[in-house]
């Protein structure tokens, strides 16, 4: 049955949630605070770039409006899906102050049946709202945790095409209704309780940030014994045990996600008590693994001090505009800290950033970025870097010298072509 669904929350999950459920059939009406956006969404425009969203958009306008205010996307919903984001307090909490202004907004909604909540949040958040509901003449409203897992530059995809639809709830009517929003989507569907969902959102993330860790920390031995990480990976992989996604070594992971959980889920584990000692180390892993490419740069130029880099792809993944916690950006501050110029070249990237993005240079081109630099860094696996003739390259460059931070590169033809090639865990 199709229902009146009232999204909060205009960013990447918002968007593609609102976009999707429209697609199944749903009447959706967007409510964000940000007025520019909304605007920009009346208009027919996508703020953010995710594939195959804007034509989603496109063909579901219909059933899809935008809107800033609360009580128009209320007025006939019956469901209020909780979409804002939930970024790190200075405490390394989880800021749940945009939920709750979203909980407050939900008074005296004239046809609301549930709340479901897909932003991430602590475990327990589901219970304190329910609480809150109840003071707020809510009782009659039921509650759902519907935690997302689609990724970044697959998001739709993801969400249409799901390997799982997690339901928390406490009775059976709430938990039908969230599973029947997805009818059209053939996926299993696991219910369990609002904290279970909760937890497994959050153990979800840290399940593949743990992964990428663990096989950046075998690229680092592979390192040190001549052993090549990308084979390694690839045999493991093949383990079904172990399975093959997740597995790439690199400069490790960033984006809106990874970081946030990651210490969300470690100060919820400091706040119950529990020292999260594997949590901990992957985090760390991955903070040191920035810091590696660096170091092992600096050891083929001797100083980076008065050098020329070339920083090749600066969001956090390809297929995304997203820079939040790119790693890209650490590196461009450690280099900018040596004494470089840094010189950057991004198919996606905004070209307004914050620091330490304005003291480096932005080029149009990546053979721009590299004509007479001293060394490049590739930090996004973008395909037009496989795609690049690197032999042009290599003779623009003043020093041929290269860190491949995503092992995207075939290291004996890049050596054949004259470059001090360097990558992560291959010899
Ligand atoms: C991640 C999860 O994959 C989603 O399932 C989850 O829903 C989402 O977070 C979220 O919590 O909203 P996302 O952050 O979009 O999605 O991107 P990923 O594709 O997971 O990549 C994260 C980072 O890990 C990237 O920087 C990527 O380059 C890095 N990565 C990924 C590796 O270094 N190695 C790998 O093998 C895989």
């Amino acid at each position: 049955m199709p229902r009146t669904i009232a999204v909060f929350g205009a960013g990447y999950i918002g968007l593609v949630t609102a976009a999707c459920l429209a697609e199944l059939g749903h009447t959706v009406v967007v409510r964000d605070i940000q007025p520019e956006r909304v605007q920009r969404l009346q208009a027919g425009e996508v703020p953010i770039f995710e594939p195959g969203l804007a034509e989603m958009i496109a063909r579901n306008t219909e059933r899809l409006s935008f809107t800033l205010d609360a009580a128009t996307a209320l007025a006939a919903a019956e469901v209020a899906y909780v979409c804002v984001d939930t970024p790190p307090t200075v405490s390394g909490d989880a800021d749940l102050s945009r939920v709750w202004s979203v909980v407050d907004s939900l008074r005296g909604a004239p046809a609301l049946l549930a709340v479901v909540v897909k932003s991430t949040v602590p475990v327990g958040t589901g219970r304190r709202i329910r609480t809150v509901l109840n003071e707020s003449g809510l009782e009659h409203v039921a509650y759902a945790s519907n935690p997302e897992f689609t990724a970044e530059g697959r998001a739709v995809a993801d969400f249409m095409t799901p390997d799982r639809i997690v339901i928390g709830g406490s009775d059976q009517d709430v938990i039908r209704l969230v599973a029947d929003l997805h009818h059209g989507i053939n996926a299993p569907i696991e219910v369990m309780d609002v904290a279970s969902a909760e937890m497994t959102k959050l153990a979800a993330n840290a399940a593949l940030m743990t992964r990428i860790s663990f096989i950046n920390e075998i690229a680092a031995l592979c390192e040190l014994t001549g052993a090549d990480v990308e084979l390694v990976s690839k045999a493991i992989g093949l383990d079904h045990r172990i399975g093959a996604h997740f597995l790439q070594a690199g400069i490790g992971w960033g984006g809106s996600c990874f970081p946030k959980d990651s210490e969300a889920l470690k100060q919820l584990a400091s706040n119950t008590g529990y020292h999260p000692q594997l949590l901990n180390a992957a985090i760390e892993v991955n903070n040191l693994q920035k810091r590696r490419a660096i170091q092992t740069l600096k050891q083929a130029l001797g100083s980076l001090e008065g050098t020329e880099i070339a920083l090749l792809g600066m969001t956090f993944k390809p297929s995304t505009d997203d820079m939040r916690e790119s790693p890209s950006t650490v590196l461009a501050a450690r280099l900018l800290a040596e004494g470089a110029r840094v010189r950057c070249w991004d198919p996606l990237a905004p070209q307004e950033l914050p620091e330490p993005w304005s003291q480096t240079t932005r080029h149009p081109r990546a053979l721009d970025a590299l004509d007479g630099a001293d060394a490049v860094i590739l930090a996004t696996a973008w395909p037009e870097l496989r795609e690049l003739p690197w032999h042009e390259a290599h003779d623009l460059m003043r020093r041929p010298v290269m860190f491949d931070g995503r092992n995207l590169l075939d290291p004996a033809k890049m050596r054949a072509l004259g470059f001090t090639y360097m990558s992560v865990g291959r010899p």
